[in-house]
């Protein structure tokens, strides 16, 4: 299973910023372990999967989120089995922002990920403790809950197919990297209730200066990263320290 490097662009970016990290990455041809997937905003994916077809990368596209029903009255939704007509492969399901800023639920990240995983789209499903659960010592309580229903109803046929992130709230977009002794903890806690092969990206303030010294723990297997990804010369130094210490 490769190992994977995600970038989340949020509400960011742009066809040019596509364009630029896949220059940047053609001219570094050793990047050969690495899976590297890019999440641009919804409107740029049509785009994105031409544009990586015409100058035919390795990079794969993915989606921010998706809607768990094929079509219907569903205003501003988008279906995996739209995502799907495009040739999209992963879909990010469940991102902090997503379950805090618009309130989805545990139930809408199953259903999400039984739907990706139902058009063929593997889901990287994000979990994480925010800052008050952690000092309330609930880090493990809430990563069960998130992963409760995930695990029970999800296909693990092929574990290939479901990617989780661990993504602790306070550490995302903050500056605040987890430590390697606290990412190392809770990723083996996942790892140790996760079918075998399913991998575990870690994600929340990934840098240049810090993503190596994080792949390089046991149960990492890659990473997401939000505002690092914006920027082609970083994200492809990320990428690059991931390739070193995968191959
Ligand atoms: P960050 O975001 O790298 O900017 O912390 C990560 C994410 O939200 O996936």
């Amino acid at each position: 299973l490769l190992p994977i490097v995600v970038a989340n662009w949020k509400m960011n970016g742009s066809l040019g910023l596509l364009n630029n990290i896949i220059l940047n990455l053609k001219a570094i041809e050793e990047l050969t372990v690495v899976e590297i997937v890019i999440c641009p905003p919804s409107i740029f994916l049509s785009q994105s999967t031409q544009l990586i077809q015409e100058t035919k990368t390795n990079i794969k596209i993915g989606a921010q989120n998706c809607y768990f029903l094929d079509s219907g009255a569903y205003t501003g939704e988008i279906s995996t089995a739209m995502l799907q007509q495009l040739g999209i492969e992963y879909v990010i399901v469940g991102h902090s922002e997503r379950r805090k800023l618009f309130f989805e639920s545990d139930i809408d990240v199953v259903k999400k990920v039984l739907s990706a995983q139902q058009h063929g789209i593997i889901p990287i499903v994000c979990i994480g403790e925010s800052l008050a659960e952690r000092e309330q010592q609930q880090t493990f309580f809430v990563l069960d809950r998130q992963l409760e229903m995930v695990l029970a109803q999800a296909d693990f046929v092929d574990p290939n197919r479901l990617v989780i992130a661990y993504e602790p709230v306070w550490a995302i977009g903050t500056g605040s990297v987890a430590s390697v002794e606290h990412a190392t903890q809770v990723h083996s806690y996942i790892k140790a209730k996760v079918p075998t092969g399913v991998r575990i990206l870690y994600g929340g303030s990934l840098k240049p200066d810090n993503a190596e010294k994080l792949f390089r723990q046991a149960d990492i297997s890659g990473g997401l990263v939000g505002g690092a990804a914006l920027q082609a010369k970083d994200f492809i130094s990320i990428c690059e320290s991931a390739n070193r210490v995968f191959l």
